[in-house]
């Protein structure tokens, strides 16, 4: 049998979704969220105190940095995507990337091969595919 995996979460960019999805992470097993990653320490500090996060860090490049993250959640702006998905590809971080992935195809592509070269987990957080309606639809063709 598999053992389960505890993941030690990072987010970076901590705006609105941020929140939501600290928020959801307490109801998940084998997760917590270990490291949050803002643009201004103050900020950091005060969303890692409200979700109990371990670290908190004024650049998204010290969280990339940080090998005991396992995955990081993106919740940047759109036209970020790109740029900070591949920060934590490069170091071999799984990444979640809030929806839209990017600003065009080519940043996806690029995106995409990234994540095949250092054979990381690359997910778009498109929850909408998740719904049970959408699993009935699939079956159903
Ligand atoms: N899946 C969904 O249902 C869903 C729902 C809502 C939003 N989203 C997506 O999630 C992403 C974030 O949305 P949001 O509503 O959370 O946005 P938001 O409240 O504006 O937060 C975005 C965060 O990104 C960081 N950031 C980095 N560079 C920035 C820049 N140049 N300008 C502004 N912020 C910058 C900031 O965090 P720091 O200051 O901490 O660095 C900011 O707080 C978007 O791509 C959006 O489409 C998805």
């Amino acid at each position: 049998m598999t053992k389960k995996r505890h993941i030690r979460w990072g987010i970076i960019g901590l705006g609105n979704i941020a929140n939501k999805f600290a928020t959801d992470l307490f109801a998940v097993n084998d997760a917590e969220l270990y490291a949050v990653a803002s643009r201004t320490q103050q900020k950091a500090d005060d969303f890692a105190e409200k979700y109990q996060a371990t670290k908190a860090y004024c650049s998204y490049e010290a969280l990339a940095n940080n090998a005991n993250v396992d995955a990081v959640y993106i919740a940047t702006p759109h036209s970020q995507h790109k740029e900070n998905t591949l920060l934590c590809l490069e170091q071999g971080i799984e990444v979640l990337c809030e929806k839209p992935f990017a600003m065009n195809a080519d940043e996806v592509n690029r995106m995409i091969a990234t994540a095949t070269q250092h054979n990381t987990l690359l997910m778009e957080g498109l929850w909408t595919y998740f719904l049970p309606h959408y699993i009935f639809s699939y079956y159903s063709v």
